[in-house]
């Protein structure tokens, strides 16, 4: 009986530690590793856009990868073109949907350093 008490205040504490909030990110340097994948200030540039512009409505788009931009089909490296993500951009005059962001435009610049991006993988 002792035997079962202790291990589930072991499984309480383990909970407990799990649950503890997250100040930093001192386990996995994941904040630090988005921005490098790639090691280019290109992607950090590209990610501050989606960020600021994207990701109130698509939450999962902050924590890609530049190889997840790619393998999820969003983004043909070095062809911004034939890009999905690029294509559903406003102004991108590239063919595409053009209906993203559905209430905003993003300026020439934004849409440059995306494509700046995608044609630099
Ligand atoms: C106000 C909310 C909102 C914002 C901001 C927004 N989107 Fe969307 N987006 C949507 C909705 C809703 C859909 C689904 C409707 C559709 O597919 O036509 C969608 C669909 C998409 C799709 C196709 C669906 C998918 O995930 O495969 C892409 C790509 C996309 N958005 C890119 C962007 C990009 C890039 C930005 C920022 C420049 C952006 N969106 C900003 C609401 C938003």
């Amino acid at each position: 009986m002792k035997f079962l008490y202790f291990f589930s205040a072991l499984n309480l504490s383990l909970i407990l530690i799990r649950c503890a909030p997250q100040t930093e990110n001192s386990f996995s340097d994941d904040a630090k590793i988005y921005g490098v994948v790639d090691g280019s200030e290109k992607f950090l540039n590209f990610r501050t856009i989606i960020v600021d512009e994207c990701s109130a409505c698509h939450g999962d788009f902050a924590s890609y990868t530049a190889e997840q931009w790619v393998s999820l089909g969003y983004v043909v490296a070095s062809d911004s073109t034939n890009s999905k993500l690029y294509r559903r951009i406003r102004g991108s005059s590239v063919g595409g949907e053009e209906d993203m962001p559905p209430i905003s435009i993003l300026s020439p610049a934004q849409r440059e350093t995306i494509v700046e991006w995608i044609n630099s993988l």
